[in-house]
C-alpha cells in the first residue's frame, strides 16, 4: 500500500482531476451498489453528508439506539442537518418493521413531523460487530420507502458483513439511498471514506463536501491506498474473522465472560462486568500484560479487534496473556 502511495496519479481532486480519486469512486459505486460515489476523509462526514441530504431542518432521523450516528458523531445529525433523532433500542443492533411502523404513524395535526431518514449500520459496531441478514435489510428497506422515508447505510464496515456473509456488497448496499463505506478500518488505508448513491445525490453531495470543508486537493495519494485496498485487503478480511473467532473461543475456553454467539465478524467483546472489574482498570490490566482492547459504549463490556496489523502468533499472545490479566477462575 505505501508503494502504491508513492507511485500514486494525482491531480487537482476539486476540480475531478485527480485520476486516482476518479478511479477509486468509481470501482466503490459499482462495488456498493450504486451509480456514482465521493471521495471523503471520513466516514463520519459521508454520514453526516447523507443526512443532510436526505432530510430539511426539524425533519427526524431514525436510528438504532447505539449507532455510531446515534452516539460518536457529537450531534451532528442535530448540528448539521437540524435532525431529531428517534433512537430506537433494538437486538443486536437491528430495527424491525414494526418498530419502524411504530415510529411512522401519520400525524393528525397539520405539521408533519415525521420521521425522513432511515439510517441503519451494518456490521454494527455497538453489538460487536454484527452482520444484517439480507432479507432483512431488503424487507425494513422497502417498509422505510413505502412510508416516504429515505434510507441510508452507514457501511463503515460493510465489507466485513458482506465477507461474513459470503455475498456481494452490492447486495447489500443496492437496498439504500446512500451508503458510506469506510476505507480506514479493516481495509488497512491510512484514512477515507466513499459515500454512493444515485448520480444527481452524488452531485449534491460534492456540493456538502466543500462546505464541511472537505474537499481536498492530490487526494490521488490517499485514493490509490484504497484502490490497493480493494484489490488485496477485502477477500483477506475473512483472516480477521477466523482470528477473532479463534480468540474468543481461546478466551471462552479460559473463563473469560465472551458470548461466542456474538462474534460474527473481526470483534470479540469481554463482559468485563461479570469478572467484577471497572473499565479503567480491566483495560490498564490488560494493557500492562501487553494487550491493547479498547473501550464500547457499554460500560462494562472491553472489545478486541483483529485487523491486517494482527497475526497468529498475536493472537496466541492474547489468549495466554488476557485471562491471566484479568485473573478469571480457569487461568488462576
Ligand atoms: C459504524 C461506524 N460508522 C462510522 C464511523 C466513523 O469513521 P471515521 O473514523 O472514518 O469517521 C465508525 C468509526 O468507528 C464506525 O464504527
Amino acid at each position: 500500500m505505501r508503494a502504491a502511495i508513492a507511485q500514486a496519479e494525482v491531480g487537482d481532486e476539486q476540480k475531478r482531476e485527480d485520476p486516482s480519486v476518479n478511479a477509486l469512486q468509481e470501482r466503490a459505486a459499482a462495488l456498493l451498489g450504486q451509480e456514482s460515489a465521493l471521495f471523503l476523509p471520513t466516514a463520519t462526514m459521508a454520514n453526516q453528508i447523507a443526512l443532510k441530504l436526505h432530510s430539511r431542518p426539524g425533519d427526524v432521523l431514525v436510528a438504532e439506539r447505539f449507532a455510531h450516528i446515534v452516539v460518536y458523531e457529537y450531534g451532528g445529525a442535530a448540528a448539521h442537518a437540524g435532525l431529531m433523532i428517534e433512537a430506537i433500542a433494538a437486538r443486536h443492533g437491528r430495527i424491525t418493521v414494526e418498530q419502524l411502523e411504530a415510529v411512522t404513524v401519520s400525524s393528525t395535526k397539520s405539521a408533519d413531523q415525521r420521521p425522513a431518514v432511515l439510517a441503519l449500520e451494518n456490521t454494527h459496531n455497538a453489538s460487536g460487530g454484527r452482520c444484517w441478514p439480507l432479507a432483512e435489510v431488503a424487507a425494513l428497506t422497502a417498509a422505510a420507502r413505502a412510508r416516504g422515508l429515505r434510507t441510508h447505510l452507514d457501511g463503515a464496515r460493510l465489507l466485513n458483513a458482506a465477507v461474513a456473509q459470503g455475498l456481494e456488497a452490492a447486495q447489500l448496499g443496492e437496498h439504500f439511498d446512500t451508503v458510506t463505506l469506510c476505507l480506514s478500518k479493516g481495509l488497512g488505508c491510512p484514512f477515507g471514506a466513499i459515500l454512493a448513491g444515485p448520480g444527481e445525490t452524488i452531485e449534491r453531495a460534492w456540493r456538502e463536501k466543500h462546505l464541511f470543508g472537505g474537499a481536498l486537493r492530490q487526494a490521488g495519494i490517499a485514493a490509490a491506498a484504497g484502490l490497493y485496498a480493494f484489490d488485496h485487503n477485502v477477500e483477506r478480511l475473512a483472516d480477521d474473522h477466523a482470528r477473532a473467532r479463534r480468540l474468543a473461543e481461546g478466551w471462552h475456553t479460559s473463563g473469560l465472560p465472551v458470548d461466542l454467539a456474538q462474534v460474527e465478524t473481526n470483534f470479540v467483546q469481554v463482559d468485563i462486568g461479570a469478572l467484577g472489574l471497572g473499565r479503567d482498570e480491566a483495560l490498564a490490566r490488560l494493557r500492562d500484560a501487553g494487550v491493547g482492547l479498547s473501550s464500547t459504549i457499554h460500560a462494562t463490556i472491553v472489545r478486541a479487534v483483529t485487523h491486517l496489523d494482527v497475526g497468529d502468533a498475536e493472537i496466541d499472545r492474547a489468549i495466554e496473556l488476557a485471562p491471566r490479566a484479568l485473573e478469571t477462575r480457569a487461568a488462576a
